[in-house]
């Protein structure tokens, strides 16, 4: 007998989306006790939520959170709207008793991050943040080699993430669709929106960071506010690179920024252990590049895993070996690894807990570049 929970979405847009196509999936091609039912999606703009919901088959929908979380018939809170809005409606809907899901960055900073893992933890409530790269299959095959220890000591980890979509001084800064230029609504700029995945995949593969040095920069120093139509100064980071040092001694690098002409989102990181190396890249993201030195020295050499096979992380569930899958069914593997956690009982990672790590790296990262210091997690 599969059990029904109740979805209720807030914000429609790309992670709206996203998520939404997610619950649809999960269910059809993973065996799930429990079921989601799109029950009730929300934004402010009436006439373009109900579109939305009809778009996607939501039951119902609301124009104001609280309502929506107010409501009986709801299990579980999906938190897709920008990061200044993380925290109050997490913690309203911990209150309320609700499972939480929420997108990345957790909050717009640690002390905020605190909050929001004691609200979930008092209330006792599921809770998972969408980190979904930790389940494209071949970063959760890379994870496996890494556990098994086939990296041996671990030297170097790099990451970049790399965008070009904010270099016109026309851009305007903030509203809808253009809220990450403002820091009031994102936080922060390429920290919290980009690096935020690469450090999250970096504390996952290859442990806790020890300590930050990092430099920021923001390129265009005016832009009109979308909203006020006045021009303000730009408060975000446009571009910031960091190291660090790892716990385990290796040593860290890390780039982003929106301002590498030529590339949307390129996301790779490398990393470099005596025995191996492995490497990945969003552009060709089902593919692992491994480079094993037991190889006999004669072919020894970079190889191209195409991660495709029934025996790799989630692909028994897809097509045949050899069909490849995309960026929307690391969404799906998220969903479905949620349903089986509230089965199990279990945590589903990365939790608030496990996101706030990811959130003292990025507010480190900040502090230093900001003082110009080496700054401890
Ligand atoms: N996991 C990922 O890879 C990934 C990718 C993109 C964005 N994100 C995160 O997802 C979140 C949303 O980003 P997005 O790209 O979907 O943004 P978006 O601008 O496409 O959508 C934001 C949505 O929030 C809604 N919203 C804003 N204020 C609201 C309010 N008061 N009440 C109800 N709804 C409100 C807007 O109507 C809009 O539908 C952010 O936290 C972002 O960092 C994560």
């Amino acid at each position: 007998m599969t059990k029904p929970l109740n979805i209720g979405l807030i914000g429609y847009g790309f992670m709206g989306r996203t998520h939404s196509n997610a619950y649809r999936q999960a269910p059809q091609f993973f065996e799930c006790d429990v079921k989601p039912v799109l029950k009730a999606c929300c934004a402010r703009n009436e006439e373009s939520i109900k579109a939305f919901a009809e778009n996607w088959g939501y039951e119902s929908y609301e124009t104001d959170w609280r309502k929506l979380i107010a409501r009986d018939d709801i299990d579980a809170v999906d938190i897709c709207t920008p990061n200044n809005l993380h925290k109050e409606i997490a913690i309203a809907a911990a209150e309320a008793g609700k499972m939480i899901l929420c997108e990345k960055p957790l909050a717009m900073d640690v002390a905020e991050g605190e909050e929001m893992c004691a609200a979930v933890e008092k209330a006792g409530v599921p809770n998972t943040v969408w980190y979904n790269y930790r389940r494209v299959p071949a970063v959760t095959l890379a994870k496996k080699l890494i556990d098994e220890g086939r990296l041996g000591r671990v030297f170097h980890y790099r990451a970049n993430f790399l965008q070009d979509w904010t270099i016109s001084e026309d851009l305007p800064q903030g509203g809808a669709a253009l809220w990450r230029l403002d820091a009031k609504a994102a936080g922060s700029g390429v920290t919290g929106d980009l690096l935020a995945h690469c450090i999250d995949t970096a504390l996952w593969l290859n442990g806790g960071i020890a300590d930050v040095n990092a430099m920021t920069e923001t390129f265009i120093k005016e832009r009109v506010h979308q909203e006020t139509g006045e021009k303000q100064a730009v408060t975000i980071d446009d571009a910031c690179t960091f190291m660090c040092h790892f716990s385990n001694g290796s040593l860290g690098q890390f780039e982003s920024t929106r301002y590498a002409r030529g590339h949307k989102a390129l996301y790779t990181w490398e990393i470099n252990g005596e025995n191996a190396s492995i490497r990945w890249d969003l552009h060709d993201l089902h593919r692992l590049e491994y480079f094993d030195h037991n190889d006999e020295s004669q072919v020894r050499g970079w190889r191209s895993v195409h991660v495709t096979d029934g025996d790799q992380p989630y692909m028994d569930h897809w097509w045949v070996p050899g069909l490849q899958i995309g960026y929307e069914h690391t969404f799906i593997h998220q969903v479905a690894d949620f349903l089986q956690s509230i089965s199990d009982a279990k945590p589903c990672s990365p939790t608030f807990r496990d996101a706030l790590e990811t959130q003292k790296v990025c507010d480190a990262v900040l502090k230093s570049a900001d003082e110009k210091v080496w700054i401890g997690i």
